[in-house]
């Protein structure tokens, strides 16, 4: 939800672009950079052809030459999508300019008031009234760092900004409940709103606090805050995963990612499940002992969320614990009750729903585990244990192998816990080790079965207005995501049902030839399901049949599944939606309207 990268050294504009390559997965609505020349003038280029676009809207001779530069690339809150309202954004002398990720609350206030004293605005962005508070507070001779602080005591809302003086060629970087990170490379020092975007280029960052401001000038790097100076924040090393991208043959990365998840999965297993015997995977994470705990609320937003309801499956399958899943952005009215595991799941660890939602888990009743990809993330610098799902960087905009991973991970890390725990029902663990350990095969083996038949399936359904995905028990949540998939790659009608409530009223959706996508878990009342959708002429598409015909009749195998469900029932389901995207033209990368990190509420 925007990326904001910066950079002060030589060739400025470039590094700062490379970094911004690195990040545009925060969304795609547009892309710009502001530099300094050597003469203290300004390049500024603005895009809504994409960040790859910037390298030729900058001439790289000039770009050369820079001395200090700020990159974006914004996904549209306030304001419509136009090279106009693209950042960076200047003030009326075209001396400073500033990147923005957040949301400015009070900025119609202060628009108003900026106007009356004569400020020219030349956007809709709430971001502009920033660059407008610095112009005035740097006219009474402030310097950047100190004019941003005193800007930003003005603003309601969330903010990660970098400001640039073209003028002086100093950077001054601070955060609000939105993330940024700041680190030294051999020949400059970098802003970024994800390590992700300058790990290649270094080995350590440092996370920046709320309020905290970063100035950096020919001095050097100076922090303070409002009120004082503070010492640099702590250094964190640059995760060996966050230069994992997964590269294969596909032209996007989306194919890549879902190729990849065996592997991960594998990965995750070989680190934490040594961790699952005697339960000191629990214990490492600083975790109470389970037998603590009366219940488990699983926290996230999209696919985060079905991943914790599938965690959450463990817990309450095999430790027959009382468990719910609780959607961030309607976590509001939520009672927390005592001696509850509050499991935090995001992939990104920044997304706001999450973040807002846990100010809502009072001290004294929670105990929360962040189940992050980013370990250095603000979710994960707030929980009281954190598991890195160690998935590598996700660059599709859909999440595939982080819903894997965090799966994987939360599985071995409840799994753990129950090791130890009286609530453990002995038979299901001991299937359920054998099943985790099995998972890298199942999902293979789905990803070569559907190889051919995902694209011959999308050919077939291209015309398909809408699909419905049933399932029941664990199989509910793969369906859930089935759907999620399909509408935001593909932007035709998904929904997903309990296969039972179908009878209760979609069923009336059916039609001749409407594609129903049923998982199946192996619960036999399915068969009843699947019967009443094809008596209404529905296609009927079943995804892991765990049933044998013979003679024509069913005979389903005496076999439960684990308790987090047919997670290689997702492979297909991610495919399809993947395959019917690209036969559509979209774009599986960068869905329309949508960025990889929500860091806005
Ligand atoms: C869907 C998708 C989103 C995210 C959701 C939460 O493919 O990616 O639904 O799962 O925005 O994001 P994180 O996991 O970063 O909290």
């Amino acid at each position: 939800m925007c990326g904001i990268t910066a950079f002060r050294g030589p060739a400025a504009a470039g590094h700062a672009r490379t970094a911004l390559e690195r990040l545009e997965y925060r969304g795609y609505d547009s892309a710009g950079i502001a530099a300094r020349r050597p003469d203290g003038t300004a390049l500024h280029a603005r895009t809504l052809a994409g960040v790859a676009a910037l390298a030729t809207a900058l001439d790289e001779g000039a770009t050369d030459a820079t001395t200090a530069a700020i990159g974006h690339t914004r996904w549209a809150t306030h304001g419509d999508v136009s090279e106009r309202n693209a950042h960076p954004l200047e003030d009326c002398g075209g001396r400073l300019f500033v990147v923005h990720n957040g949301i400015i609350e009070n900025a119609d206030v202060l628009r108003a008031r900026l106007i009356a004293a004569g400020h020219r605005m030349a956007t809709d962005v709430d971001t502009e009234v920033i660059v407008h508070l610095l112009e005035e507070e740097a006219a009474h001779g402030r310097g950047l760092g100190d004019a941003l602080a005193d800007a930003t005591a003005q603003l309601e809302g969330s903010w990660a900004i970098v400001a640039l003086d073209t003028r002086t060629g100093d950077l001054a970087g601070t955060a609000h409940a939105s993330p940024l990170v700041l680190a030294e490379a051999a020949d400059g020092v970098y802003f970024a709103s994800d390590v992700g975007a300058v790990a290649p280029f270094v080995g350590t960052f440092r996370v920046l606090e709320d309020d905290d401001i970063v100035e950096i000038g020919d001095e050097g790097t100076r922090w303070h805050r409002p009120g004082g100076s503070c010492r640099p924040r702590g250094l964190w090393p640059v995760p060996e995963t966050a230069l994992l991208a997964s590269v294969g043959r596909h032209h996007d990365h989306m194919g890549n990612e879902i190729d990849e998840q065996p592997a991960v999965a594998q990965r995750v297993l070989d680190i934490l499940s040594p961790g699952i015997d005697g339960g000191t995977l629990w214990r490492g994470l600083g975790l109470p002992p389970l037998d603590r705990i009366d219940r488990i609320a699983v926290l996230g937003c999209g696919t985060s969320l079905h991943a914790g309801r599938a965690v959450a499956g463990v817990f309450e399958r095999l430790g027959h614990m009382p468990t719910r899943a609780v959607t961030a952005s309607e976590a509001a009215h939520e009672v927390w009750e005592p001696r509850t595991l509050v499991v935090a799941l995001s992939q990104s660890g920044e997304t706001a729903d999450v973040l807002r939602a846990l100010d809502t888990v009072p001290a004294d009743r929670g105990t929360v585990l962040a189940l992050t990809n980013n370990p250095s993330s603000s979710l994960a610098r707030r929980a009281h244990a954190v598991i890195d799902c160690l998935a590598g960087p996700e660059i599709g905009v859909a999440a595939t192998k982080t819903f894997v991973a965090q799966i994987v991970t939360g599985a071995c890390v409840a799994l753990s816990g129950l090791a130890v725990s009286a609530r453990r029902d002995v038979a299901a663990f001991d299937a359920d080790l054998l099943a985790l350990g099995a998972i890298p095969e199942t999902l293979s083996a789905a990803l070569d079965a559907w190889h051919n038949r995902a694209k011959r399936l999308a050919a077939d359904l291209a015309t398909a207005s809408g699909f419905l995905f049933l399932g029941r028990g664990s199989g509910l949540v793969y369906a859930a995501e089935g759907a999620l998939k399909l509408k935001e790659l593909s932007y035709r009608w998904a929904e997903h049902q309990p296969a039972g409530e179908l009878k209760h009223g979609p069923l009336a959706l059916v039609d001749a030839g409407t594609p129903v996508f049923v998982v199946d878990d192996g619960d036999p009342r399915l068969d009843v399901d699947i019967a009443e959708v094809r008596a209404r002429g529905g296609r009927v598409l079943r995804i892991g049949e765990r049933t044998l015909r013979v003679g024509g009749m069913p005979l389903h195998l005496p076999r439960r599944g684990p308790s987090w469900g047919p997670l290689e029932t997702v492979v297909p389901l991610q495919m399809f939606a993947r395959e019917l995207a690209l036969r559509l033209h979209r774009d599986v990368d960068k869905p329309r309207n949508l960025a990889k990190s929500v860091t806005v509420s």
